[in-house]
């Protein structure tokens, strides 16, 4: 991992990091890891070949050998299109169980050092900066109210045409953050050494541009 760059970026879930580290490595020329999106291939690969998302081994075992490739911002799982499916809910779910298991974590601990390449990367995650690059040269961590994050995302699935509960959003925003933050492996948590970014009151360009200055700033001095 020596010589090449490390942001990684990591928060509750709807704090819009997926979209602030995309535009950041694209700013800067990076590559990108959505580390989420392994742990939610993981729960697709297990359920398609009838491994249940409680069986630990067995998940792992299927972690170790996803057949997985990203290409021009769609993702594929054995050849499939997959870049819809692995969005749902019931995936989501999946994803969050066997994210808990501390093999299948350890199962995809070289895949995700893999995406290191020069001349640096911007990784997405939960334990990015704790656990798969210590070393990162920034780490931050990116939140903003419940209330905030569950209009973000009420508003996404209205543009998308979907129905939306704002009420029912926030309550699940609540109980998964409670989730995330007791659970044992990686829980969610503001590691000592990243920088917390609070974005209630910050457009995407703004947490962007925060960003990229601050990598400025870390990286020249
Ligand atoms: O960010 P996401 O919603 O796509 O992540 C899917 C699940 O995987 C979610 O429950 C958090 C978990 N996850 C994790 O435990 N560690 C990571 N590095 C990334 C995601």
């Amino acid at each position: 991992m020596s010589g090449i760059a490390i942001l990684a970026i990591d928060g509750p879930s709807a704090s819009g990091k997926g979209s602030v580290a995309q535009r950041v490595a694209e700013a800067l020329g990076f590559a990108y890891l959505d580390s989420g999106a392994l742990y939610r291939l993981t729960a697709l690969a297990a359920q398609q070949t009838g491994v249940d998302w409680s069986d630990e081994d067995g998940v792992a075992k299927v972690a170790l050998s996803l057949d997985v490739r990203f290409e021009k911002g769609l993702t594929f799982l054995a050849g499939q299109d997959v870049s819809t499916l692995i969005r749902s809910e019931n995936i989501g779910v999946g994803a969050s169980q066997v994210a808990a298991f501390a093999d299948v974590r350890q199962a995809l601990l070289a895949r995700q050092r893999d995406f290191a390449v020069v001349p640096g990367l911007v990784a997405d995650g939960r334990d990015m900066g704790s656990v798969v690059f210590p070393d990162a040269q920034l780490k931050i961590f990116l939140t903003a109210t419940a209330e905030v994050r569950a209009e973000r995302r009420f508003q996404q699935l209205i543009a998308r045409g979907e129905s939306a509960d704002l009420a029912a959003i926030t309550r699940d925003l609540q109980s998964r953050d409670e989730r995330d933050a007791a659970r044992k492996e990686a829980p969610l948590r503001q590691w000592g050494d990243a920088l917390l970014l609070e974005t209630s009151q910050l457009s995407l360009d703004q947490v962007v541009e925060c960003v990229l200055s601050w990598w400025k700033t870390r990286t020249e001095t």
